[in-house]
């Protein structure tokens, strides 16, 4: 196959050598970015007057061409072909015949390539930033609605203390927002311009590189010249941000399959969202839950593999670099559809508030209202927690729930409870009584909630 870099080989490449190197298949989808890199180059070009005008002209018509020709299904990539960069140059050769060559005045593939990709992540922390937005939204709109909805709040996944929906939905939100942040404050980094170190070294046409970070939007070009074509701290960066929402996912993947049991029973999966068995009917299966807990895996995979493919190799561009997108797109492929597909799951979800009130009666997740009546009024707090521990006891050896205690039996435990005591008792009193600010009290959840609007926007 004709090469860019011929002219000194006398020999033909081993067709083995051919398809180990390439990377046709993975770097296609840049093709978009290629393109519009390469439009902004020739525009500087041109406007510098290192290219004729009308050449530059012709080669960005060309271009424009070529990206339609693609757009329409007209031009196809050679699967065999070495890279995306090398066959929209053939394309554009096709196009306009010769003068295509001197695009690549001034440019290497290594700035190139270094420039694609930012471009194309630049794009895709968009997307992030939209889907995890949407997703919080909805949360935020749930949360609204589930303010009085009272379920066990766990820790050990042992019923701990009774908390409100919209406070264990709330919390997800700000894993969300956490991620957001993350992903904005890579995007100033990911916004810098490779293009111009060419292939290490700068280049002795006298180019204007601010113009052509003008032009695609960067907020300005890489400092130096062999960072610029061998860093790609960014895919390491993105693939952490990645790992970090998976965890997240995974981690409320996790706990809709624990609720959607027939043992919790605390919400259902829609038909649509769920998988049924060939041979067990009544089985609503929670795969995509599960499987955004299994893909969890391919992201921090990624990351380790970006980490150590770039680990020691010496300054500049090394072909190992090319490596680089075939991590950065299992990250971003993996990463955007799970938000997706659980916000998918979470606006077809039903919650069942009965059922979550079920498993707290004579759970014992209100026994600390016991100790925080009596330390309230004045008993150290470990006294307290010993005369409810008491009262646990007293329940568990005469069948009752702490709820259904009456004030005789409450003082035959110790005579420091009044009848104030009862209202207390409740699991939704004692979720309402934690009015602490980020608490789970209804109060302290409508200020969550007024600090989640402010923050979403
Ligand atoms: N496909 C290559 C990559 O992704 C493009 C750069 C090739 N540069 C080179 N010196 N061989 O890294």
């Amino acid at each position: 196959m004709a090469k860019l870099w011929g002219g000194a080989f006398d020999k033909e490449t081993d067709k083995q050598v051919e398809v180990f190197t390439a990377s046709m298949a993975v770097d296609e989808r840049m093709w978009e970015v290629d393109i519009a890199g390469s439009i902004a180059h020739a525009t500087m070009l041109g406007g510098e007057g290192i290219l004729l005008k009308a050449e530059a002209e012709q080669i960005i018509a060309g271009l424009q061409q070529v990206g339609e020709g693609i757009r329409a299904g007209k031009l196809v990539f050679n699967p065999d072909a070495e890279d995306v960069h090398s066959e929209i140059e053939r394309f554009l050769t096709d196009a306009i015949g010769p003068v295509a060559g001197k695009l690549h005045t001034a440019r290497s593939r290594n700035d190139q390539v270094a420039t694609d990709t930012r471009l194309y992540l630049r794009g895709k922390l968009v997307e992030f930033n939209r889907e995890l937005k949407l997703t919080q939204e909805w949360l935020l709109s749930a949360a609204r609605k589930e303010k009085e909805t009272v379920l066990p709040g766990m820790t050990h996944l042992q019923h701990a203390q009774p908390v409100s929906l919209a406070h264990h939905l709330l919390a997800y939100f700000w894993m969300f927002s956490r991620d957001r942040e993350r992903i904005a404050d890579l995007a100033k980094r990911v916004n810098r311009m490779p293009l111009g170190s060419a292939a290490l070294a700068g280049t002795p046409f006298p180019i204007n590189r601010q113009k052509t970070a003008k032009l695609m939007g960067f907020d300005a070009p890489t400092e130096n010249s062999l960072d610029a074509v061998s860093d790609r701290d960014y895919v390491v960066e993105f693939l952490s941000d990645a790992s970090l929402i998976m965890m997240h996912l995974s981690r409320l993947s996790e706990e809709l399959i624990i609720w959607s049991t027939p043992e919790f029973g605390f919400v259902r999966l829609d038909d649509s969202v769920t998988t049924g068995s060939s041979i067990m009917p009544q089985k609503k299966n929670p795969d995509v839950a599960e499987l955004i807990r299994g893909k969890t895996g391919r992201v921090y995979g990624a990351l380790m593999g970006a980490l150590t493919m770039l680990k020691a190799l010496p300054l500049s561009y090394n072909r190992d670099l090319q490596e680089d997108k075939t991590f950065l797109f299992e990250g971003v492929d993996t990463a955007l559809s799970s938000i997706r597909l659980m916000r998918l799951m979470l606006t077809t979800a039903k919650f069942n508030a009965e059922r979550m009130e079920k498993s707290l009666a004579g759970d014992f997740s209100n026994a600390t209202e016991i100790a925080d009546y009596l330390a309230a009024r004045g008993m150290p707090f470990r006294q307290a927690h010993e005369v409810s521990g008491k009262t646990v006891k007293y329940c568990i050896e005469h069948r009752k729930a702490i709820e259904e205690l009456t004030l005789a039996e409450l003082q035959s435990v110790h005579p420091g409870f009044a009848s104030d005591v009862l209202p207390l008792l409740s699991h939704a009193a004692a979720m309402k009584a934690r009015k602490s600010e980020g608490g789970t009290g209804v109060e302290a959840v409508e200020a969550q909630i007024a600090k989640a609007e402010l923050a979403l926007n």
